[in-house]
This record gives C-alpha cells, structure tokens and sequence, in this order.
C-alpha cells in the first residue's frame, strides 16, 4: 500500500504486551528515538488476559536446573537447551526488576513471593499478582512506567496502528531479502499518523504476541490474528515449529456453539488441588500420568478429549469444591466472577471444561539475541520462536520468556546501533500480498483450522483443511484482490488465513505425534522426527 506518511526512528517496535513494553523500555534510555505502534491501546494484547503467572526459580529449595530439567520435559525433545539455560538463569533477575518497576506480586505471610505450582513443574515457582490477575498487573506496571516518560522526545507512541507488512531493503546479490527497515502500518486515530503510513527504523522488533484468532474457540484476544508471523514469512524470514499449537485443558465450555474467546480457568487452580472428573464424575488423571491434573498441558488436553469420547461428552468438569469458599475468592477473584457471570460458582458448583487454543509455541525463528533470519528484523514473546518451548510449553513460561528475549534483544541493538552495525537503509517498493482474503471468510477460515491443525489431527483431515483454505483464496466471493484502501479487517483476516495455512501444511509433513501436535494417523513420537521444521515462504504462499 502506499504510505500516506513517514515517522522515522531508531527502533519500531510492534506490540505492547509484555514483550513489546520490556523492549521500548529497555531501548529508550539505549538509542536516541523508540517507536511503539500497538494494534489498539498500551494495556492491551493476551498479556493482560494472562492469569497463572511468571515462573522462575526464586525459592531457595528450587534451581535453574530443576526449572531447565522441566521445561525440557515438557518441550517433548525439540527445546533448544541453550535458549532455555538463558530462560531460566536469567528469568529471576528479570522477575526482580519487575517487582522494582512497580509491579505488586502476592506475597506470602512471611512477606515473600508467593509462589504456586502449574502442570508440569515439580517446584513451586510460579509468581502471581491479584490471585489470577498476573497479566493485567504486570501490564499495569509497565504501562505507567511508559506513560512516565511518554512526553520524552526520545520515544513516541502509535496506538490502535496495526502493522501491514515488514520493509525491506533491496535484495543482496544472491536474491536473498534485504534487511527489514521498518514496516507499514495502517493507523485508525484522530492525530497526524492516520491511515496507512511507513515507520522506518534501523530495527524492527515484532512483538505481536499470538495467533488465537486461527481457531474458532481460544482463550486470547481478539488482537491475536498472527500478523507478526504473517508479515515476517511476507517479507522473507525464517518461522519454526509452526504446527505446535497448545490448546489449553481448562477452559469454561459453554457449548459446542459458543466461539472466539472464551474463559479460561487457570491451571493455577489445579495447582492448588482441584481435580477433574468426566461427566460420570469419575477421576481419570491418575492413570494417565504420574503427576495426574498436573502433567503436562499436552497430555492433560490429549486424556481429556479421550475420556469425552468415551463418555459421549463434549467437556468434562473441573472440581475445586473441596478447597474452600473463602480460599477460593481470595485466590481467583476473577475466575470466581468470570464464571459467576456465566451462573457458575467455582466454590459449590462443578465447572464444566473443554480444552480450547491458548498458545503458538512456534513463530519467528530467533537466535539468543532475538535476531531473525532477516537482518535488522527481531521478534519477541509469543510471535518469536526461540527454541525455549519446544513441541510444547511448559506452563507460566510465556511471559518470562518475553520478559528475558524482549530484554535481550533491545540490548543487542543497542550495541549495534551504537558500534554501526545497523545503518538506516531505504525501503525498496513491493507489492504488499498478491490478494487480501475478505474479512467475510474469517469464519470459513476458522472452521477449516479447528477441524485440520486442531486438538486431534489426521492426514485426512489435514487435507481437507488445506483445500478448504486453498478454496478460501480461490474463490472470488472471499478473495477481493487489491484494492486501493484495504481495511484492518481484510489484513487481519489476510493473516488468518496465511497462519493457517502454513500451520496445516507443517502439521501434514509430521507424521508423528509429539507435544501439541497430535496425530491420530501416527500416535506417536518417531525419533527421526527429533527436529525442529524451519522454513520460508515460497510464491504460491505455502512454505
Ligand atoms: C494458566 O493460567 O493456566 C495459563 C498459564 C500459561 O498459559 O502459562
């Protein structure tokens, strides 16, 4: 699209959750001018929707390694060891600069952190604020820093911006993409960067955050349709790991009919010993797996579905009766009124669950540093794949792993920036995709994704997915073509699509079943399948 205006800077970042707020932050006292563009407000974005907690080894009985040891567990063979040693060793000093930024976790009676336990981890380690309102607190904290020094010249903020596509400079001689320099953004304000515009920058950060909007059910935002990935595989980067999806065990069913984001039931309440019970009210954990309601997501997701195939039931039902009226408010307030909108009471009544997309463990391949495969180009948090959750991520690790890249990678352009490294390069023009999807077929495209690269997959039903989307693009009542000014709504959707198809096409090429890829066609891990599938964008927009 052609851009209306220019805003230039040293660093765009794209995003505010908590990636996007640890990297503006950290860059503005770094390099002289920060750029943060945000898809609507600051506090926005799956960060603040996020309710178990951060985990880090803080307690004196836990350690990195106990934390690293479980964390590859969970990742099921494709962790990147090294990326998690940094996790782990570097995630409690970023949860104490949290804590001196401002950021109010609960405490325990003697005046400590408290810390609870999440599926996966045989240590209590997981930080928590407001009971279940971790996120929002979190999000709180660095947005007010942020406001604090708003009015400096040093940083400027862009809201309700989506960004379009990444800018790149020419090619190098071996046609590989040029560096990206910036991105295109399409902003819907009453100030001076209105409609589409360019922001140019030496560097650009993605931290988009997720791609819950794929899926017909998940417990992210609206926000979350993928365009970070989306327009990184555009303009040439390398994704992986892009069939690992996890699709959270407990989140409230209202309903086979009841779609977009629905209301999640932390695992936290499972770390406190709530227990699940089919619609016979029989246990069935236990048998399962050694930790029972605490084994990792994956397993819990994958005995879940089983037991409501065996059941005749389309969710099973959580029961946190036994922890007590008063525990209960205290400790999940907003569970305890999310629910009670829907007339479920968590202290007396059964809830009923049915696992739902929450998290894309794959993304935009980074190294240690958050550097893409595309000079210039960095991604942060959800949108990034840094190798630190594998085929599967461990619980509450999400919000420290944008906590320790988005920090990480602000210092690494700061260094380049400042040793040259990174010049200001001219943006080459190009055409944006070759058609935008209409945002009429988000529905269709949702559809096609839930029942392909969903919970359970099959070649079968991959197939059938991937022609369904294939349809999608084909057929001229949902594909406008370009057109001179093209909506949010027709780039959002354009995104969907591109994710979903992408994510079908690599959950097709596994033919094994490993974290949160499951195939029913191939049940189980095959050791030849012990890597990571890391690819670019081919023409006909597959990969
Ligand atoms: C939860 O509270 O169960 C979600 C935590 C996470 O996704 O890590």
């Amino acid at each position: 699209p052609v851009a209306g205006w220019t805003a230039e800077a040293d660093v765009v970042v794209v995003g505010s959750g908590i990636a996007g707020l640890t990297a503006a932050l950290e860059l503005r006292t770094r390099v002289p001018r920060v750029l943060l563009v945000t898809k609507t407000v600051l506090a926005s974005g799956s960060t603040v929707w996020a309710q178990g907690g951060v985990a880090a080894a803080l307690d004196p009985a836990d350690s990195p390694a106990a934390h690293l040891a479980d964390t590859l567990t969970a990742g099921a063979g494709l962790c990147d060891p090294r990326a998690v040693e940094v996790l782990v060793t570097e995630g409690p000093a970023r949860v104490r600069e949290l804590v001196a930024g401002g950021t109010r976790f609960d405490l325990d009676l003697a005046g400590s952190l408290a810390l609870t336990r999440e599926g996966g981890h045989h240590a209590d380690r997981i930080v928590h604020a407001g009971g279940d309102a971790t996120g929002a607190e979190i999000s709180r904290a660095l947005v007010a820093q942020l406001e604090a020094v708003r009015a400096d010249p040093g940083i400027e903020v862009i809201e309700h911006a989506l960004v379009l596509d990444v800018l790149t400079a020419a090619p190098g001689p071996d046609g590989r993409p040029g560096p990206a320099c910036g991105v295109t953004l399409h902003v819907i304000g009453a100030g001076t960067r209105d409609g589409v515009g360019a922001a140019l920058g030496r560097a650009v950060v993605l931290a988009t955050g997720g791609i819950g909007q794929v899926f017909r059910s998940s417990t992210n935002p609206a926000q979350a349709t993928g365009d970070g990935i989306a327009a990184a595989l555009r303009a040439g980067a390398t994704v992986g790991d892009v069939e690992f999806v996890q699709f959270h065990p407990t989140v409230l069913w209202l309903g086979s009919g009841v779609r977009g984001q629905l209301t999640l039931v932390s695992e936290a309440v499972r770390g406190e010993g709530a227990l699940l019970l089919d619609t016979d009210g029989v246990r069935f954990m236990p048998a399962v797996h050694p930790m029972a309601e605490l084994a990792p997501r994956d397993i819990v997701a994958h005995a879940m579905v089983r037991q409501m195939a065996a059941t005749g039931s389309d969710h099973v039902l959580l029961d946190a009766r036994h922890l007590g009226a008063d525990f209960l408010r205290a400790r999940f307030p907003t569970i305890y009124e999310r629910l009670l909108d829907h007339g479920i009471d968590l202290t007396a009544d059964l809830v009923p669950v049915a696992p739902a997309q929450h998290y894309h463990s794959g993304g935009v391949v980074t190294d240690l540093s958050g550097r893409s495969s595309l000079r210039g180009l960095y991604a942060a948090g959800e949108v990034a794949c840094t190798g630190v959750h594998g085929a599967n991520r461990l619980a509450s690790n999400s919000l420290v792993e944008g906590l320790v890249f988005a920090h990480r990678a602000a210092r690494d352009i700061a260094t380049r920036v400042a040793a040259g490294d990174l010049p200001r390069r001219d943006p080459v023009e190009r055409p944006g995709p070759d058609a935008l999807v209409a945002a009429a077929a988000r529905s269709r495209i949702q559809a096609a994704a839930s029942a392909g690269p969903g919970v359970i997959r099959s070649e079968e039903g991959l197939l059938r997915a991937a022609e369904r989307l294939g349809a999608v693009r084909t057929d001229a009542h949902h594909a406008v073509g370009i057109v001179a000014a093209p909506q949010p709504g027709e780039w959002e959707t354009t995104n969907v699509h591109q994710v979903a198809t992408v994510l079908t096409q690599a959950a097709l090429a596994r033919t094994e079943s490993r974290g949160g890829h499951f195939r029913s066609d191939h049940p189980a891990p095959d050791e030849a399948w012990r890597l990571r599938l890391a690819a670019t964008l081919a023409p006909d927009g597959t990969l």
